[in-house]
């Protein structure tokens, strides 16, 4: 780290690693400097004239000046990616997903345990959102009291043939490992996570190739169970236009609904449990009021994932997310395609490797894996 605090960073992968170069080289984020771009495709590295560039991950970790790397090549790399930084010395911020299967993800927490003294952050910019901001704050706080059931909708992915060509990894099993679970909904089941915590069992039914030519789910539905008896359901699809983006929550103290960006309460006068219980009217339902919420303006999005990194390596603040969290999304769309896979309920925490060893089947047993395609 050079001596005023600037952190020079490398950039793996230049799809969406793209964007954060750009913020570097804009000079959006303090102490953040761009010190080295890398891509397996030399065309993309024409536009980082004046930035060292490799096509070789190992050769950019040797000989480029820099601290830290994002990381941001198609998923099954993350992991091995990331431990390669990890022994070389720099600090890691991660694309989402953390990897593709929870066993991956046991195996990078395990290698960043190893290396206390580097900050290993990962992508999830929806955690900087004010709206979801607020609602976290309203969760954790009390007000709503004890949450009851989760509905969420989010069927706004919707993704088209063109996307899907887009590059040859996507929507496969040996190069994605997933569909809509893995490559749309890591933020949506992050937030899940950071909002509601962890469920103990999921019941899904996936559908694959349903809306497109694709091996991989684009189609979801899952009920959730939580440790208070809360449920929930989750719903995901890549498919539908114009589509939903609405998370429901019902609490003891009323029903919010997040949805164009808008958080709406209208909060129960009496918790419903307590009024359900003391009244004795047969059809009463408990006195509502309507409560406005301001979302405050702040800053959010990717720069802000960013900055929190640079300042985090620097002393100065916490990460808007510690990779070894990102272990828990991933669990979840595991387990939702698992139960899906296996026609059952999955109870949670899941066995990685029983996933693992589900997820080599479907790769062995893909004709678009390559050693299919040869065969
Ligand atoms: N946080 C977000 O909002 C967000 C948005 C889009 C994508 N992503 C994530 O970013 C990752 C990349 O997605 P994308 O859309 O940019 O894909 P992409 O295919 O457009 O770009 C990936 C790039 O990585 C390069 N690459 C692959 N392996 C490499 C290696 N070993 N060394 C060097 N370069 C390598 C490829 O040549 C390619 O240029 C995915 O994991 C995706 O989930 C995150």
């Amino acid at each position: 780290m050079s001596e005023n605090n600037t952190i020079r960073i490398g950039i793996i992968g230049l799809g969406m690693g793209g964007g954060h170069a750009r913020r570097l080289i804009n000079n959006e984020i303090k102490n953040g400097e761009l010190g080295a771009v890398c891509d397996l495709n030399p065309e993309r590295l024409k536009a980082y004239e004046g930035i060292a560039q490799y096509t070789d991950v190992a050769e950019m970790l040797e000989k480029a000046d820099i601290d830290a790397v994002i990381v941001a090549t198609p998923h099954f790399a993350h992991v091995p990616l990331s431990k390669q930084c990890f022994d070389a010395g720099k600090h890691v911020l991660v694309e989402k997903p953390l990897a593709v299967h929870k066993k991956d993800c046991e195996s990078a927490i395990e290698a960043a345990d190893k290396h206390p003294e580097l900050v290993f952050g990962e992508m999830f910019q929806l955690r900087t959102d004010p709206v979801y901001k607020k609602l976290k704050s309203l969760i954790d706080s009390g007000e709503l009291g004890e949450i009851r059931r989760i509905n969420w909708i989010i069927t706004a992915w919707f993704r088209t043939y063109s996307y899907y060509a887009s590059g040859d990894w996507r929507a496969t099993w040996h190069g994605e490992g997933g569909g809509v679970l893995l490559n749309q909904c890591p933020h949506n089941l992050d937030l899940l996570q950071w909002l509601f915590g962890m469920p103990t069992k999921i019941r899904a039914h996936c559908h694959f190739g349903k809306y497109h030519d694709i091996e991989v789910e684009d189609d979801v539905t899952a009920y959730l169970e939580y440790p208070n008896g809360a449920t929930g359901v989750f719903i995901a699809s890549t498919g539908e236009a114009p589509g939903t983006d609405r998370l429901e929550i019902t609490a003891e103290n009323g029903r919010v609904v997040l949805e164009n960006g808008k958080l709406e309460w209208i909060r129960n006068e009496i918790p419903m449990s307590q009024f359900c219980r003391e009244t004795d009217q047969g059809f009463a339902k408990p006195p509502t009021w309507d409560v406005s919420i301001p979302i405050p303006n702040s800053n959010a999005g990717h720069g802000v994932v960013l900055q929190q990194f640079v300042n985090k390596i620097n002393n100065e603040g916490e990460l808007i997310a510690d990779a070894r969290e990102g272990i828990n999304s991933v669990e979840l769309g595991n387990a939702m395609l698992l139960s899906s896979q296996l026609d059952k309920t999955i109870g949670l925490p899941m066995d990685s490797e029983v996933f693992a060893t589900e997820l080599a089947r479907l790769i062995d047993a893909s004709p678009k894996t390559p050693h299919n395609q040869n065969a």
